[in-house]
């Protein structure tokens, strides 16, 4: 009752005050990139030093020998040649295209090509087909936490949207068929919901305001470009959750592009795919240093690729994009502080 309370009282105040977070709010300065001096350091010393790998919307077809396969499969291949290896990979979401069983399947068996284990999350393209059937038969529960060598980690499910199906008497293909469109202004805005909500009050209670700690959701933490969901609609009580930590870092895919904010205690950053770069919304970037050049359309590769993040004593995170074409900048080549 407690916490229902505070969330009301949260969203209240947040309507109250017009206080959405929009892009361009936090102004950019010279020292905002690399140094980030506003970013607290966490505390802990129990942090092992270690990195970890991700891989994000690979947008798998049913069509035999696709081309998106393939990128996949170089993807994972680059993984599997990590020099330090990866302790294990995350996948930010969107394994398939449109739902189909086929489409998860072919994603768990190219998946199953790493050689170190790993974590999942769903994206919207893989889950209003059947509402997470498969992939949840396939892969388990769409949210989880884990502790490794002194980070916590916590994955969510934050594509979750108010049935907008029934009443219109659309078809599981027409739901993910709306869904799928860029701008789904038809399906309202997605977030991870109460119950996800309540889950994780009670996963983090017990942890200490200096433990490290790093989520993994579809779509971003902040109010990006909600016409094309890039956003979370309860993010602001996710945050809120995760207020009382010294630091916390947060990765998203669904943008399949360089991105990055920082909120509070919270540094974000948006994962490249394996499938097709977007382009950038028309809004100022809070970090408009952090960004990918503009992709060359002639060269199918570029704008894709996958990602290794290192974690130090300190639980400093840096996040490295590896691409397959020169798509970064000089400073982003150097690694994106979390
Ligand atoms: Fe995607
Ligand atoms: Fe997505």
């Amino acid at each position: 009752m407690e916490k229902i309370s505070r969330r009301k009282f949260l969203g209240m105040s947040i309507k109250a005050t017009g206080a959405t977070i929009v892009a361009g709010t936090f102004a950019p300065s010279a020292t905002s990139f690399f140094g980030l001096a506003g970013v607290a350091e966490a505390k802990t010393t129990d942090v092992q030093p270690f990195s970890f790998a991700i891989l994000s919307d690979s947008h798998l077809y049913d069509i035999n020998g696709h081309k998106f396969d393939g990128i996949l499969e170089r993807a994972v291949d680059d993984v599997n040649k990590m020099s330090p290896k990866p302790d294990f990979v995350i996948y930010g979401g969107d394994l398939g295209q449109l739902g189909k069983q086929e489409e998860l399947e072919k994603g768990k068996r190219l998946l199953s090509k790493l050689t170190v284990p790993y974590k999942i999350i769903p994206g919207e393209h893989d889950w209003y087909l059947d509402m997470g059937k498969v992939w949840g038969e396939l892969f388990g529960e769409s949210h989880w936490s884990f502790d490794h060598k002194g980070v916590h980690f916590i994955g969510m499910n934050s594509i979750l949207v108010e049935d907008y199906w029934s009443a219109r008497g659309l078809t599981p293909e027409e739901r993910m068929g709306w869904i799928s469109e860029l701008e789904c202004h038809r399906c309202g805005l997605w977030g991870v919901r109460e119950a996800q909500l309540d889950w994780l009050e009670q996963d983090v209670k017990k942890l200490s305001p200096d433990t490290p700690v790093i989520i993994i959701t579809h779509s971003p933490l902040w109010d990006y470009y909600p016409r094309w969901n890039f956003q979370t609609e309860d993010a602001p009580e996710i945050r809120a959750i995760l207020s009382k930590f010294d630091k916390v870092m947060a990765i998203h895919g669904h943008v399949h592009q360089v991105v990055y904010n920082q909120i509070g205690n919270i540094t974000s950053a948006g994962l490249l795919s394996t499938s097709w770069p977007w382009p950038y919304p028309p809004v100022e970037l809070p970090y408009p240093a952090i960004k990918m050049n503009r992709v060359d359309p002639a060269d199918i590769l570029d704008g894709l690729g996958n990602h290794s993040v290192s974690v130090d004593r300190a639980f400093a995170g840096m996040l490295n994009y590896h691409t397959w074409s020169d798509l970064l900048p000089e400073n982003v080549k150097r690694g994106v502080r979390l």
